[in-house]
């Protein structure tokens, strides 16, 4: 892995791009409304299936909700734990897996006392399917996650609102039909923003049949801009 600087803060594309992974270690320190307020605003301008829109972004910010979410993420960890019959995390090992597993643990730990929380919703179209609906709801959540990192912020995607749904359903006053997508966890980064680490284009893009690599007539990013890091 790349372990260069990154800039905390860049408005250059190519740098936030490469440079937004999953944050989960926060410092204990509010995010202020109008940095939050500029990753709704990024969230809003995401496309959906026929400018439909059809989203709510809920920032979640009352003690009651906050401890919602503490369960959840708890009940998240217990489950996933068993599922994937986790080692034991108190070891001290210093692998990237125990490390990352680690961070993961204390992320759930945490839970609800996240600096900020936001909720995406998705209201399904009449016709959609599940996957479609997804569509009209992530590419939100990624200019939030780009907008976010621009800003030095760091966030994470999580599953936990499926260990409360129905609580949260009613907590919220979610109507019914809409869906919960994802929930983020944001906040400013504990450690340093680092490169993504992806599989390399070669493996992932093809030219016409599905085992032939698609190869570039000429070099269309620069090695400074194109991430450096593979998986
Ligand atoms: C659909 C989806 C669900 C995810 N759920 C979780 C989650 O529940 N908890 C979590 O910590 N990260 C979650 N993630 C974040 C991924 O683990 C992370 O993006 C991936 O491991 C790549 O790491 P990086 O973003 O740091 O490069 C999720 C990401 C996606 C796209």
């Amino acid at each position: 892995m790349n372990h260069s600087p990154v800039e905390p803060v860049s408005d250059d594309l190519w740098t936030v791009m490469s440079t937004a992974t999953a944050v989960r270690r926060y410092r204990d320190e509010a995010v202020p409304d109008h940095t939050l307020q500029k990753c709704l605003t990024a969230a809003s301008w995401a496309p959906s299936g026929g400018n439909g829109q059809p989203w709510r972004f809920v920032v979640l910010d009352s003690p009651e909700l906050r401890a919602l979410v503490t369960i959840a993420a708890q009940r998240t960890w217990e489950v996933m734990k068993d599922f994937y019959r986790l080692p034991d995390i108190t070891d001290g090992a210093d692998d990237p897996k125990s490390r990352t597993l680690r961070t993961m643990a204390e992320h759930m730990r945490v839970g609800g006392g996240a600096p900020a929380l936001v909720l995406f919703c998705v209201q399904p179209q009449r016709g959609t399917t599940e996957l479609q609906q997804g569509g009209s709801i992530f590419p939100a959540v990624q200019n939030f996650l780009l907008a976010a990192r621009s800003q030095g912020l760091g966030a994470a995607i999580t599953l936990w609102q499926d260990a409360c749904d129905a609580e949260l359903r009613e907590a919220v006053g979610i109507p019914d039909g809409w869906k919960i997508a994802t929930l983020l966890t944001v906040g400013w980064p504990k450690g340093r923003h680092h490169r993504v680490r992806r599989k390399p284009l070669a493996e992932v893009a093809v030219q016409d049949r599905w085992d032939r690599p698609w190869t570039p007539a000429s070099a269309g990013l620069s090695a400074s801009s194109a991430p450096s890091t593979q998986r």
